[in-house]
């Protein structure tokens, strides 16, 4: 298993491509499952979790072409509507065929996600709001079982704000007779690039990117192109890391209106922040002062703090002035990073769903284990300003979710590593 030598103290500097979204690819390559003609998708992340979601894809009958940053995905011959546990285990984002493949073929069979690291993330208000279109869904031997001639529109009202559960049944409304309305809808930016991407192939949705989306289903949808919004939690990631290292970085290709919550907070810690915008492309400037100072957060629902930036700064808050009150409202299991932190020389307490942590003047490297996609990142940003080397076992976490991570921090002037173990 590869992992990550970080040899820490270097203050990054320079410019670096932000690369497209993962929680943005990984459901509109799903959309492609919608029609019988072809979705060709550019700016495609080259990413574990999305080989995973191609392969799952390829094994429904999907034609799956990948050319870099280009994939184009023909589903006319799809013919295999079961999501295996094999694959849906390493990734729980494949639920999302789900809507999709009820919708298009009137049947699916899907494996349920299980746990995860970050805690039990049940999938039932996917199947609630399925069962409310009309679907028949029976959970047998570990797998939903889903039929239905053909789904019919439904007011939907999500028990709590969920962007895969409400994607999923977006997806599965394009095709419904009649409208559905989708209430406590997610507001998260991949929402909205999934429902412009559904536009784009003749769907019928308004609403994206408030809380209430409406959705006419039409008989069939169209092939399209469409290109993958940036990631913003690479954005983030890459911010945090900057600011840690008291760094003055470009990141091109993204923008401050996709994490204005990020960059508030950055900003309160004592960076300078700077949208820019050339007729070429969008970048995000930032400068960070010599020490930053703690910052609490509160993780929500978007607009409001992301939860999948809580890790990096919790990293941040490991070496800032002051101490930090840090409050995971989302997942329940969401702090397993501190205790690697700690590991490193931080001061965290933990107690319940808060994190108290205390800036101390320096870590110091040390073998710690990645546990989760966002705990790793927050691993790199340590060791990048620990004294000494560090060492980040089971990486393949990062490989899931960040393109080339040690070629980016390289270039920002990290020196940064990978090894065979
Ligand atoms: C998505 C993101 C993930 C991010 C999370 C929260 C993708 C592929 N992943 O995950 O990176 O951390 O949003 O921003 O986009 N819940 C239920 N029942 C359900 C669905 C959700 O109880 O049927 C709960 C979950 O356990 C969790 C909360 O709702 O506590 C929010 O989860 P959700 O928004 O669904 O997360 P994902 O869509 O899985």
């Amino acid at each position: 298993m590869d992992k990550l030598v970080i040899e820490g103290g270097t203050r990054l500097e320079g410019e670096v491509a932000i690369s497209g979204a993962k929680n943005a690819a990984l459901p509109i390559l799903c959309a492609a499952l919608l029609s019988a003609e072809s979705l060709v998708l550019t700016n495609v992340p080259e990413l574990n979790d999305i080989g995973t979601m191609l392969k799952l894809l390829a094994q429904m009958g999907v034609k799956v072409e990948r050319e870099g940053h280009r994939v184009s995905l023909d589903a006319s011959g799809l013919n295999n509507p079961v999501a295996p546990y094999e694959m849906v285990k390493t990734m729980r984002a494949s639920i999302l065929v789900l809507g999709p493949l009820v919708a298009r073929c009137g049947e699916a069979k899907v494996s349920l996600p299980g746990g995860c690291a970050i805690g039990a993330r049940p999938v039932d208000q996917h199947i609630k709001g399925l069962q409310a279109m009309g679907a028949e869904i029976g959970v047998d031997h570990g797998y939903v079982n889903a039929r239905t001639a053909r789904l019919k529109g439904a007011r939907l009202f999500t028990d709590m704000v969920t962007v895969t559960g409400t994607e999923n049944l977006m997806m599965a409304a394009c095709l419904a007779n009649g409208e559905t309305i989708i209430e406590n809808a997610a507001r998260e930016p991949e929402v909205v690039d999934l429902a412009q991407c559904l536009v784009a192939m003749g769907a019928q949705i308004s609403g994206a990117g408030t809380d209430v989306i409406r959705i006419r289903g039409v008989e069939r949808l169209h092939g399209a192109e469409h290109r993958i919004m940036p990631d913003r939690i690479e954005t983030g990631t890459f911010l945090c890391a900057a600011a840690a290292t008291g760094g003055d970085v470009r990141l091109i290709g993204t923008s401050t209106g996709y994490l204005d919550a990020v960059v508030d907070k950055l900003m309160d810690a004592g960076c300078d922040i700077v949208g820019e915008k050339t007729p070429n492309h969008e970048a995000i400037r930032l400068i960070a002062p010599k020490r930053l100072q703690a910052v609490s957060i509160r993780t929500s629902p978007y607009p409001a703090f992301p939860t999948d930036m809580q890790a990096q700064f919790m990293a941040i808050n490991c070496v800032a002035e002051g101490t930090a009150v840090m409050r995971e409202t989302i997942f329940e299991n969401r702090f397993m990073h501190a205790v690697e932190l700690i590991r490193l020389g931080a001061d965290i307490k933990i107690d319940g769903n808060t994190a108290f942590v205390k800036g101390v003047a320096r870590l110091q490297g040390a073998t710690v284990m990645a546990t989760d996609l966002r705990a790793s990142a927050s691993l790199v940003i340590a060791g990048l300003v620990a004294e000494g080397e560090t060492h980040i076992e089971r990486i393949y976490h990062l490989d899931r979710g960040y393109e080339h991570i040690e070629a980016k921090m390289t270039r920002l002037g990290a020196r940064i590593r990978r090894e065979q173990a």
